[in-house]
């Protein structure tokens, strides 16, 4: 209720007595529903987003209610045997990595009460390890060696992320043409609402398997990225002095999840999304090869890709299907296009009404000006809500010159959007 009166005081007066009427049933609605049942009722009594709120400024250095925590950070050392790398890390991290996969397991045995799924999982996608090319497959069975954890459910944890990882993305430029690179990632979609206190358990779970890495060759680093403890792929990195990427989910209805179906069926002439990111953080040589791989390289399921580079003008939204780049946003700073920015969806279509992060995102940096933009200042605009939401794991800064990267585990507190 709170969060309706408050949007409705924000609201300009024209508006008139309709929308208040509309607005306060967006209140009861959220008071009494579920959010399944929100999903439903939503498109007649949600627009505008009662959870939003003015543009935040002055959020940084993180603190207050909406910081969580640091992330720890550990090598992994790339002239290993790749089953050896994730050793230490999984030493430190087995625990909480069981407690993400027996919930992801609850999950799918909700689905399915048969436990079939979970059986299936054990006893036969471990052996579609072996088709996985060098140095993935070989990697996690070391993860699931040093973990514990079945191969099987390794697997499916790291496809897990591919698919229902949501984001909101930023690279800019500021007037100097320093380029910027955040995002918030936003994880756990419909998967298990804690009633008793209003989160998402598989958010909160995450929190503590979040950790920096530093992938180093010759003792020397060669990309740096922000990981849930487990997965081999990779969804925000940097290479230093190079490039600075991320990868976003992207829904699609054309033959979004058919490339998933063929390769357990067999066929695998496509790429893990986050295998690619990983190959181009660890292997390309400058901005144009990494974008030309994120760019042409065949992919399994659809995704957006944003990269940021270090010299002015180099940055984009690369908008992939499965076989083709459908769109490139580049930065164009003559034309006063000084961010681009990716939510998860397509930017010639407008945002889900429901989930809309991309007005209030772009809102809160026009408000910044290309002047004051700075990883504080773009910190702000992803603590704003409903850029921050409950499914905000962390955020990530990072900033190409040295590999600098900033990852702050997040909370937000009610009255807060559940996506
Ligand atoms: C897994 O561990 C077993 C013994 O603990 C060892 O024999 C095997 O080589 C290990 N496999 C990998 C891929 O590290
Ligand atoms: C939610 O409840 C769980 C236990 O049920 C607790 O561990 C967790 O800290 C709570 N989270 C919040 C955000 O209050
Ligand atoms: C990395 O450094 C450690 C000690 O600092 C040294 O023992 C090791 O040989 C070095 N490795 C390489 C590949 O240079
Ligand atoms: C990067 O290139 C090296 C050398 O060719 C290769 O051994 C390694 O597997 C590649 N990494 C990835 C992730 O493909
Ligand atoms: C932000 O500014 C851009 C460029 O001037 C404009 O196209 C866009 O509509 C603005 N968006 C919002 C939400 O203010
Ligand atoms: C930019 O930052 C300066 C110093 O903090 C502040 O005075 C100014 O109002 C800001 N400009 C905008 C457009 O926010």
């Amino acid at each position: 209720m709170w969060a309706a009166a408050h949007d409705w005081r924000s609201q300009p007066s024209r508006e008139g007595k309709r929308s208040e009427g509309r607005r306060r049933m967006a209140g009861w609605g959220r008071a009494l529903l579920p959010p399944a049942a929100l999903l439903v009722l939503a498109p007649l009594v949600l627009a505008p987003d009662p959870y939003g709120e003015d543009c935040k400024s002055k959020m940084y250095p993180p603190s207050g209610p909406t910081f969580k925590g640091n992330v720890p950070t550990y090598i992994i050392n790339l002239d290993l045997p790749p089953s050896k790398r994730w050793d230490e890390l999984m030493r430190d991290k087995k625990t909480e990595l069981k407690t993400v996969v027996q919930n992801i397991k609850d999950i799918a045995n909700t689905f399915f009460p048969s436990g079939k799924i979970v059986d299936i999982v054990d006893h036969k996608i471990s052996h579609l390890t072996e088709t996985l090319p060098y140095p993935f497959n070989e990697e996690l069975q070391g993860i699931a060696n040093s973990s514990g954890v079945p191969l099987g459910e390794i697997v499916i944890f790291n496809i897990f992320y591919e698919i229902f990882t949501v984001c909101t993305s930023i690279v800019a430029e500021d007037k100097t043409g320093k380029l910027y690179h955040a995002r918030n990632l936003d994880f756990g979609l419909f998967l298990g609402w804690d009633v008793k206190n209003n989160s998402w358990t598989l958010t909160r779970e995450l929190k503590p398997t979040v950790v920096n890495l530093d992938f180093q060759r010759n003792n020397k680093t060669v990309f740096r990225s922000t990981n849930f403890a487990g997965y081999i792929g990779m969804v925000s990195g940097v290479k230093p002095d190079l490039f600075t990427l991320t990868m976003n989910e992207r829904f699609s209805l054309d033959g979004g999840y058919v490339g998933i179906f063929e390769w357990f069926l067999g066929r695998r002439d496509g790429m893990w999304m986050g295998f690619l990111t990983r190959a181009v953080l660890e292997n390309a040589t400058s901005y144009q090869d990494a974008k030309e791989k994120l760019a042409k390289t065949r992919l399994l399921a659809p995704a957006y890709f944003i990269l940021g580079g270090k010299n002015s003008g180099e940055g984009c939204v690369i908008t992939r299907s499965r076989t083709a780049a459908l769109d490139i946003w580049d930065l164009d700073i003559k034309k006063g296009t000084w961010y681009v920015l990716e939510t998860n969806y397509d930017r010639w279509k407008p945002p889900l009404i429901l989930d809309n992060r991309r007005t209030p995102a772009m809102k809160c940096l026009n408000q910044t000006t290309q002047e004051n933009i700075s990883l504080p200042t773009i910190y702000d605009v992803l603590s704003t809500k409903p850029v921050l939401n409950k499914l905000t794991v962390c955020t990530t800064l990072m900033e190409v010159y040295n590999g600098h990267t900033e990852t702050y585990l997040r909370e937000c507190p009610d009255p807060c959007s559940p996506w």
